[in-house]
This record gives C-alpha cells, structure tokens and sequence, in this order.
C-alpha cells in the first residue's frame, strides 16, 4: 500500500518539478531563514557565485551552497518579520523547501547549550483562546478554505529523516562539560516539538508551562510562524534549532556566552542538510515512502 505523504511535501514537490519558461525543469532552490546575523552570515560566507537580491528594499543572497542552489535571509527577531520574510522569498524563489536555522532555549531535560532539536513539529504557544477556565492552544485559520490548522504543524518525514542522517555527519562544538557529557555524547541531536511565539522567554514558571501544557523540546520566536506560511503555500519547512540558553532566569546571560557557537552548531547542521539535499535523497526518501 502506498505510504500517505504530507499535504506539504506533495505540493512542495509540485513547485520543485516546475517547468521553466525554456521547457527545462528548474533547478530546485532551498530558502535558508535565521532570525540574527549570527544565524544566516556564516551560511551566507560560504555562498558561490552570490548574487545579491532585494525585494521591497529587504536583502536576500542567492548562491551555490554544496553546489545546491540557495537563497540565505536574515528575518529578524519575532512571528510578523518571520512570516513576512518566508512569503517574500516564496513569492519570488519558489523554492523546493525552506529550512529555518538558529538558537533557541532548551525545554527538555536532557538538553544543554550547544544541542541540537530538529523539528518534529513546531507549535505557536502564543496562538491560545484565554478563558477562566484555562488555556486553548490553537492553530490559525486558512485565509481561502477558513479550515482552522492543528496547533501543531508536521515537519515533512522526508526532511526529518534527512536531517537526522545529515547530523551524524556534523562535527558540532560542544558548549557544555559535564559529568552526562563523555565523548562520543558531547553534543546531543533530539527530534522533538519546537515551541514559538513573540516572547523571550526567561522565567521557570513560563518553561515549566510549555513542557507540561505542550511538551515542547525548546523554545524560539519565528519557526512556528514559517512553518505555518510554508503549511499554507503548500511548501515543505524544517526548522533546526541549537540551544544557547535553557530559557530559565539566567538564559539572557547564557545566551550572550553561548549563542555565537550555538548558531554556528545549527548552520553546520543546515549546511550537511543541504549537501544531502544536492545528492538527491530527497528523492530517494520520497520514492522509498512511496513504494511502501
Ligand atoms: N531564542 C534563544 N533563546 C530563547 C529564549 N529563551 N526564548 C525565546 N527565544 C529564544
């Protein structure tokens, strides 16, 4: 029987497989999104043949990145920059996937500064109807059918998998020695929920709510944002995630001695992404899902 695809990674696929004007099919182009300058630049240095593009006087740098076509942007911090910039780049690159890459504060236990959540799913834990009786997380209304999304949104399996492969590969700097933290586990890769919302957030009793209300793995302010304009364009999204704090009291401190690094953690894992991504195992994966 034929295994189900994500709604994205089918509609994904049909941007990818367009034609151009000449009758060729278009070279697939990844969009890479991070919030900070230390998030997109070393993504952006390692760019081949860059060509520099603005759209609405916003930059975007299109190049070569493991010889796979790339367009890097710089979204600044929050959900209206994120989505503003993922549509502007959809718009004008339809491009075959788009990865959000950056920091965030750890939410799991088991994570410290310098590791790593691929998304699973992303959540917006500011999306929520408020009433006395508590909490309801909610996911947004499509603006054509009014079909009101999950709360939570599904990164493509194929693009998990990948990344998964891809940070096997990855020598990542470790941030962080303790005593749980022997060599070969220095750095920790976990696939998990990646919570996001307009707050930096650095309170114990706001990271105890979002593991219990919504178990998420680690906490931003844009992932959740593009994962719901790529969930509407129909445009495959993976956001990667490298902890520089633990989103508690001291998180605005850890996050100036450990950001830089943590950024750089998550670029590395974006860049073995894209590698593979040039291979050709997107395909491989989609066409394994499709004969199961
Ligand atoms: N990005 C990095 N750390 C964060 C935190 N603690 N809260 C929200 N976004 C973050």
């Amino acid at each position: 029987m034929r295994a189900k695809l994500p709604t994205g990674v089918l509609l994904g696929a049909a941007v990818w497989l367009a034609v151009s004007s000449s009758g060729v099919p278009a070279e697939p182009i990844t969009v890479v999104l991070g919030a900070q300058t230390r998030e997109v630049a070393a993504l952006r240095e390692e760019l081949r043949d860059r060509q520099d593009h603005k759209i609405l006087g916003l930059p975007f740098w299109e190049g070569r990145l493991a010889g796979r076509r790339v367009v890097v942007a710089k979204m600044s911090a929050g959900k209206v920059n994120a989505a503003m910039i993922a549509t502007l780049a959809i718009e004008h690159f339809r491009p075959a996937e788009v990865l959000v890459t950056g920091i965030a504060g750890g939410l799991h236990p088991d994570l410290a500064p310098g590791d790593l959540v691929i998304a699973r799913q992303t959540v917006q834990h500011d999306m929520v109807r408020h009433s006395d009786s508590g909490v309801e997380y909610r996911g947004a209304r499509h603006p054509v059918t009014g079909r009101r999304a999950s709360a939570f949104l599904d990164m493509p399996t194929t693009l998990v998998a990948i990344a998964q492969q891809a940070a096997a590969r990855v020598s990542f700097i470790p941030l962080v020695g303790d005593d749980r933290r022997t060599s070969p586990h220095l750095v920790r890769v976990i696939t998990g929920i990646v919570a996001t919302g307009d707050a930096f957030v650095e309170s114990e009793s706001k990271r105890r709510e979002l593991r219990e209300q919504l178990n998420a793995d680690c906490v931003e302010m844009e992932g959740g944002a593009v994962a719901q304009v790529c969930y509407t364009l129909g445009v495959p999204c993976l956001v990667i995630r490298c902890m520089s704090d633990m989103a508690d009291q001291t998180a605005m401190a850890d996050l100036e001695a450990f950001a830089d690094a943590a950024a750089l953690n998550s670029a590395r894992l974006v860049y073995a992404i894209v590698d593979l991504l040039h291979d050709g195992q997107l395909d491989a994966l989609t066409l394994q899902q499709k004969k199961k």
